[in-house]
């Protein structure tokens, strides 16, 4: 884990050291975070999917930071990050399989689009009748949740548009000292933001970004399949569709998808991604890289942010990645779509 293992609630490093300073996570800690967001103050959380940029979410103006400090269009509406199910009582009009869903999904990486009640400022939601909720499964933000006591709202702690941060270390780099508040909770278990599953239109649920919870399981819980369409432009529909601007968590080296980088001539301002550690000839070059030895998909998940980010760090002109096929279950399809929306134009 990043960072020093002492407490330092409520007074700079003790060394002097530079913000933004990254806090263990110790109960003096949380305790201290949690008192900085009732005084609007933005902070960094630690969550299984990506790093997230919290404030209170019942503080309109607190809420109206995160934007700022993103560079987030008004437009794009936050998910709310709740301690239990109970919470969303609330916040939310529940439809009957929402506790079925929370029973078998949360904690974890699934978001639910419901209509809004008035607690819910209209910032978060950008003005529309709907609220994102999710209960996040990470124990240091479970932890931060139950101190403090409200709803957080919390986009990925990312400059917008920018590849989602999935270590403490990301989030630094990223805001420096405009951000002094960084809670280490590790690195992310899953790596890629969650299943976003919009349950406000009854009979008519859908997908609206895939994560860690496939369709497939959902699929269970509705006894029938749930849509996602993938060809449904980003931008066509910015009422409702999440990273609705086409180009998202993209590098800022410009990216070309394969289905198959093997064959490539090697050219050494070119990074080669693979999905899985290639042939012994070729995993000899210092320009390729590979998301999983073994070619498991949840590493594959976990590694794609951080390698596209460590990648753009080396001053390459191109990155040129493989991209799992359409028409992939489970989080392959989620690494498929991070990986189309980080190489739009
Ligand atoms: O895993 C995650 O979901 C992470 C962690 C921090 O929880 N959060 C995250 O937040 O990815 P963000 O803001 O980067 O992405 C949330 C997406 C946005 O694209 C937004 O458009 C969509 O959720 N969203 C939020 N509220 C919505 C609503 N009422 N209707 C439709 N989409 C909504
Ligand atoms: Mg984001």
């Amino acid at each position: 884990m990043t960072g020093n293992t002492q407490d330092f609630p409520g007074k700079a490093p003790p060394d002097g050291g530079a913000l933004p300073f990254i806090y263990p996570p110790t109960a003096a800690n949380i305790q201290f975070f949690s008192d900085a967001l009732l005084r609007r103050e933005l902070v960094a959380i630690p969550t299984e999917t990506v790093y997230g940029l919290a404030a209170n979410a019942l503080d309109a103006s607190a809420a109206g930071s995160i934007f700022e400090i993103k560079g987030r269009p008004l437009v794009d509406p936050l998910i709310l990050h709740l301690h239990r199910p109970e919470a969303a009582v609330q916040l939310a009009f529940l439809p009957e399989p929402f506790f079925r869903l929370a029973e078998a999904f949360w904690p974890g990486p699934l978001t639910l689009i419901l209509r809004k009640k008035p607690l819910v400022p209209d910032i978060i939601t950008a003005g529309k009748e709907t609220v994102a909720l999710r209960i996040p499964a990470h124990p240091v933000t479970q932890s931060l949740l139950e101190c403090v006591g409200c709803p957080l709202a919390a986009p990925s702690a990312n400059p917008f548009g920018y590849v989602s941060p999935t270590t403490a270390k990301h989030v630094a780099d990223s805001f420096g000292s405009r951000l002094p508040y960084i809670l280490d909770g590790g690195a992310c278990r899953i790596g890629l933001e969650s299943t976003i599953l919009d349950l406000s239109k009854p009979g008519q649920e859908s997908i609206l970004r895939p994560g860690a919870v496939p369709a497939e399981a959902l699929a269970k819980v509705f006894g029938h399949p749930v849509p996602y369409h993938e060809k449904r432009a980003p931008c066509a529909r910015p009422a409702t569709a999440p990273g609705m601007f086409s180009r998202h968590y993209s590098p800022r080296t410009t990216l070309q998808l394969v289905k198959e980088a093997g064959s490539l001539k090697t050219e050494s301002d070119t990074a080669r991604i693979f999905l899985k550690a290639p042939e012994t000839g070729q995993r000899n070059s210092p320009h390729h890289y590979w998301l999983s030895e073994r070619g498991d998909p949840l590493e594959m998940a976990q590694s794609l942010f951080s390698l596209l980010r460590r990648i753009d760090q080396a001053g390459y002109g191109r990155i040129v990645c493989e991209v799992p096929p359409a028409g992939e279950t489970g989080i392959l399809r989620a690494v498929r779509d991070r990986l189309l929306r980080a190489a739009s134009v």
